[in-house]
């Protein structure tokens, strides 16, 4: 079958060279890896501008060999803004800090986090604007790959006309969709946060238009019938999930360290490993406003 979409999308070269560090790209348009960064010291000013931009040009960026402490991870974290902690926390579902999601998959688990495509905790009034996750336990056998898709060339792939058509839309994102429909997980008192979020939102920092609904938490649109609603999100899922251009793929190993902008980025967690483990920390970090609308 042919791609369904030929339209190319016309992007300005982005750098590979930052005052303070290089970098080596996954794509040419999301996803690189920072090279002569040590993540176990505190940033100077003019690696703090450096990475803001590097952030902001390439939404995904990879650091290998960053045998870190949870400390220095969360110092990292701090960089970008105030710690985020997990809905899930609140039930007890996950460690004692919370602040640090344990990312845990072994034979007896029942699912891995984040098996699916998803925008980390949407469901929140104002979702967190980046998460970093450590992984220091691999499957032997390979595997465990975390998929990224750019959410800025998935919406520019879409025609002018459905552009138009989803710009003043609104979108309901519910935690209860994945931690109870998906993970069973009984909510906290009060339940699981329920948001509403625009369907196209503006990239605060690079002013891009982002396709902002996710397979994970958006359960409708609003003002649509629910036939309409399921059928425009089915359409806009399967876009996103079958669109290999708009994607970039991380690789772990032992002390990679990963950062993405929930701003305008989703991603899918591999579950191929089965029945060998993976572990690893997620560090996500509060955004100072909700997503805004075109
Ligand atoms: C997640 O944050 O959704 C988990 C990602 C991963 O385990 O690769």
């Amino acid at each position: 079958m042919l791609a369904e979409t030929a339209k190319h999308s016309e992007r300005t070269p982005k750098s590979l060279d930052y005052s303070s560090f290089r970098l080596r790209s996954l794509t040419p348009h999301m996803g690189a890896e920072v090279l002569d960064l040590d993540l176990a010291n505190p940033l100077d000013a003019q690696q703090s501008r450096d990475l803001d931009d590097a952030f902001r040009d390439w939404k995904v960026l990879v650091f290998r060999d960053q045998a870190i402490s949870r400390d220095q991870h969360k110092a990292f974290g701090r960089h970008f803004g105030m710690l985020h902690s997990h809905p899930m926390h609140k039930v007890g579902a996950r460690g004692k800090d919370p602040e640090i999601l344990p990312v845990i998959t072994t034979q007896d688990s029942a699912y891995t986090a984040g098996d699916g495509w998803h925008t980390d905790v949407t469901c929140d009034p104002i979702p967190p604007m980046c998460s970093i996750l450590r992984i220091e336990e691999t499957p032997d056998g390979g595997g465990g790959d975390t998929l990224f898709a750019n959410m800025a060339l998935a919406y520019d792939l879409l025609s002018d006309a459905m552009k138009t058509f989803l710009s003043g839309l609104t979108a309901v994102h519910d935690g209860a969709l994945p931690y109870l429909g998906a993970y069973k997980i009984e909510p906290p008192p009060g339940g699981y946060p329920k948001s509403e979020h625009p369907v196209v939102t503006v990239h605060p920092e690079s002013g891009e238009r982002i396709l902002y609904i996710n397979s994970g938490f958006t359960s409708h649109i609003k003002g649509l019938t629910p036939r309409e609603s399921r059928g425009l999100l089915a359409m806009l899922f399967d876009h996103i999930a079958t669109t290999p251009r708009i994607h970039c793929r991380v690789q772990w190993a032992p002390h990679t360290v990963t950062l993405w902008d929930n701003r305008c980025t989703q991603h899918h967690a591999v579950w191929d490993y089965y029945p060998e483990c993976r572990r690893g920390e997620r560090v996500s970090v509060l955004d100072d406003v909700a997503p805004t609308g075109v």
